[in-house]
Parts: structure tokens; sequence; C-alpha cells
């Protein structure tokens, strides 16, 4: 039974208490057993029986939750550093999509890969994003939008599951656009989700959640009814990329249809946040779309007054958010986002568990839950946030074995 001593101050980032609410313990110990924690709590208090067992030295660093990552378009064929160039000129991204260009290109590219290449290329991903203290990350499908190539995309993330060490949560995103071959017939696409694509990823347990991109340039409210309830009926639970571009009711209907979370919100109206309150939806901030868009941020404030609690994500993919970096993505968040770095932390680890439905098992240190945590090179979580650099993260276990 493995202790870690000589913590700083651990962030247990337990559920209780509010968005701010990370329970810091200062000069901490924290033992676990196999893949789940035992013990956590000051170094001083640290029971008899762990007192004889193995010692692990934190060298006074602080210790986190593995951050969960609960938003990416983790495998695509290609990249799209030629738009970077336009945007940065001052393209719209909208008007780049609407040109054929944007998901529609990865699309392409996606389509014309093999399953080997986009398990190699999103490894490299996974390899880079376990050092930053990682260790959960939810995967989408949406570069396929046609069965094969959705599948593959799936077959790809089932294979890294098994393959490496961070825990793949699979999300069916056929319904991120309407396929250039269906652009005359929205019906047919609509109707090829709802009787092959969903049924079959469900029937074989390809993805744990069913996700739709609402949007002008993507599905209507109307459209989007009719997919998730269909995918509800399935027995896939739902999220939903939403008011990313302008405020088109996404919310609303994330709410109603209970949805596990509702992702982007940049456009969210007042209605949308009254909608959210008190619902159990978690909000996912995506603070790197935001900056890469140069869009507003997610009214976090709001949110979090209206007892929404607000994850933070990258949404990694190699049009609106080409980074994977989570910690960047947390910075962005305190300083656009208006949230503090403790909120911000929870925001990473408890609310983005909860956004998976994952909470009781990962996002906090605490008995029972995975033994998953990263030893940071830092004396707080302020001055992580405010000291940007490439990566603090020193260490890293995942189910308890040393990662990183
Ligand atoms: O979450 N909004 C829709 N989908 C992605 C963008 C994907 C892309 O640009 O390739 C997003 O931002
Ligand atoms: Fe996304």
């Amino acid at each position: 039974m493995p202790v870690l001593t000589n913590i700083g101050v651990l962030y247990t980032c337990a559920g209780e208490g509010g968005q701010a609410d990370v329970h810091p313990v200062k000069n901490a110990a924290l033992v676990w057993q196999r893949d789940k924690i035992v013990w956590t709590g000051r170094e001083t208090d640290l029971p008899d029986q762990y007192q004889q067992e193995e010692t692990v030295d934190a060298q006074g660093g602080a210790v986190i939750p593995g951050l969960v990552e609960c938003h990416t378009h983790l495998a695509f064929g290609g990249w799209r550093s030629d738009e970077f160039e336009l945007r940065s000129l001052g393209r719209p991204y909208i008007e780049i999509a609407r040109a054929g260009g944007g998901i529609l290109s990865t699309v392409r590219d996606t389509r014309e890969a093999s399953e080997d290449e986009l398990v190699e290329k999103a490894m490299g991903h996974l390899t880079q994003m376990r050092k930053l203290g990682i260790t959960t990350v939810e995967c989408k499908s949406g570069y396929g939008l046609n069965q094969e190539d959705e599948i593959k995309l799936l077959n790809v993330y089932r294979r890294l599951d098994v393959m490496q060490p961070l825990d793949i949560i699979s999300t069916f995103l056929g319904a991120h656009m309407v396929p250039p071959e269906f652009k005359d017939d929205r019906e047919a696409y609509i109707s090829l989700l709802i009787r092959e694509m969903i049924p079959y990823v469900a029937d074989n347990q390809l993805a744990r959640f069913c996700d739709i991109f609402i949007e002008e340039t993507a599905f209507s409210i109307d459209e989007a009814y009719t997919i998730l309830s269909n995918a509800i009926d399935y027995g896939l639970l739902l999220k939903l990329h939403v008011d990313q571009l302008s405020a088109g009711g996404g919310a609303e209907l994330a709410a109603e249809l209970g949805a596990v979370s509702a992702d982007h919100l940049e456009y969210i109206s007042d209605k949308g946040i009254r909608a959210l309150a008190n619902t159990g939806v978690v909000a996912v901030s995506l603070p790197l779309a935001s900056f890469y868009l140069r869009q507003p941020a997610l009214p976090a404030r709001k949110l979090i007054e209206s007892g929404v609690g607000v994850a933070v994500s990258t949404d990694f993919n190699p049009g609106s958010a080409p980074s994977y970096h989570l910690p960047f993505a947390m910075s962005l968040a305190c300083t656009f986002q208006h949230m503090s770095p403790a909120e911000v932390l929870k925001g990473a680890t408890f609310y983005a568990a909860k956004a998976l439905r994952m909470e009781d098992d990962i996002g906090s240190v605490q008995p029972g839950k995975r033994a998953d945590f990263a030893i940071l090179d830092t004396p707080s979580v302020n001055h992580w946030m405010y000291h940007f650099r490439g990566n603090i993260c020193r260490s890293v276990y995942k189910d308890g074995i040393q990662i990183v």
C-alpha cells in the first residue's frame, strides 16, 4: 500500500460545496491500494496502520486529481494550418466552412486515412497529454460522416483504450454536419443516422455518448430533437455542441432532453442559462476554441451564480482548437471566463468527470475513487495558473501505477 508523503498541498477536488471548493489540505499524505485511493489527510494524521508502508516523496509539490479531458475530437486526418493563416488575416471560421473548408476538409482527410494511421497519430497526442497530468480523455467521432468512416474512428478509440493507460470515453458525433453527398437531401442523412448508424453504434457498444452540432451550418433544433430522441431510445447518453457561433436555443434543448453536458455556450442566452439552472447538466467551456476563433468567452460567472457546474476542456481538433494543452485552456479560462484558478481546477477535474457521468469514480482524490493523480511543481493552484509554463507536471499515476 504505497503512501505519497511530503505533499505541499493536496487539492482533493471533492464534489461537496461549489465550483471554488477544491478542499486543499496542506502538508498532506495520500495512501492507495492497487487502483483505489484508501486514505487522504494531513501527514501528521497518517494512521499507524500505514506508517510502515513503502513511501513515495512528492518533494513538496502540489497534488491534484488526474485531469479529466471531457471534450476532444482526438482522431482526425490531416491538419488545417492553411485555414489558421486565413483566419489570422481576418477570414471568419464560418465563411471558410461555407466555402467547403472547415469540418468538411477534415472529413475528406479522415476518410482517406487508414485506421492504423489514425491510431498512430492519436497515440502520439495521448502520449503528450498524459505528460500534462491528464488521465481520462473523451474522444468524438464526427469526421467520417458515413457509416464506414464513423465506425473506423470509434474503432480507433476502442483500440487506443487498450493500447495505452489513459481511459478513453467515446462519443458518436455522426451529426457533426451533413456530408457533401447528402447536401441536397439532408432528410436522407438524418434517416441514415437514425435507422442505421445510431443503432449500430449502440448495439456494438462503440460509444457511451451521442453528440450533435447545432448551428446554422450543421443541424437545426428540430433535427437535433429527432436525432437525439432516437439516441436516447438506444440507451446513449447525450452531449451537445450548442450556442457556439450564435444563440440557437441549444442549451434549452440540452436541458429539455436531460443531456449530461452542454458544450461551448459562447452565445448562451439568459433564457438558456435559466433553462440549465439546477438541472445538473454540466456546462463545458472550451476556452481554446473561443481564443482561436476570437469568439466571446462563455459567461462562466452567470452560469456559476445560477448553480450550473462549469467544466473546462480543450475541444482539441484540427480547426477551432488545434491544441491538447489542457493547462493552457485552464489558464485562458481564468483570464477570459473570469473564473478563479480554484474554480478552473474543479472544472477540469470534478466537473469534467461529471460531464462524463463518472464523478463517482474519477475527478477527485478521495477514498474509494480511482488512484489517478498528478504531482505538480508548483506551490499552489493560483501560482500554477498565473505563472504559465509549458509543463509543470512531475509525475502522473493512473489506476495506482506511475505512467509519467
Ligand atoms: O467543437 N463546433 C463544432 N465542431 C468542432 C470544430 C471542428 C472543426 O473545426 O474541425 C468544435 O469546435
Ligand atoms: Fe467540439
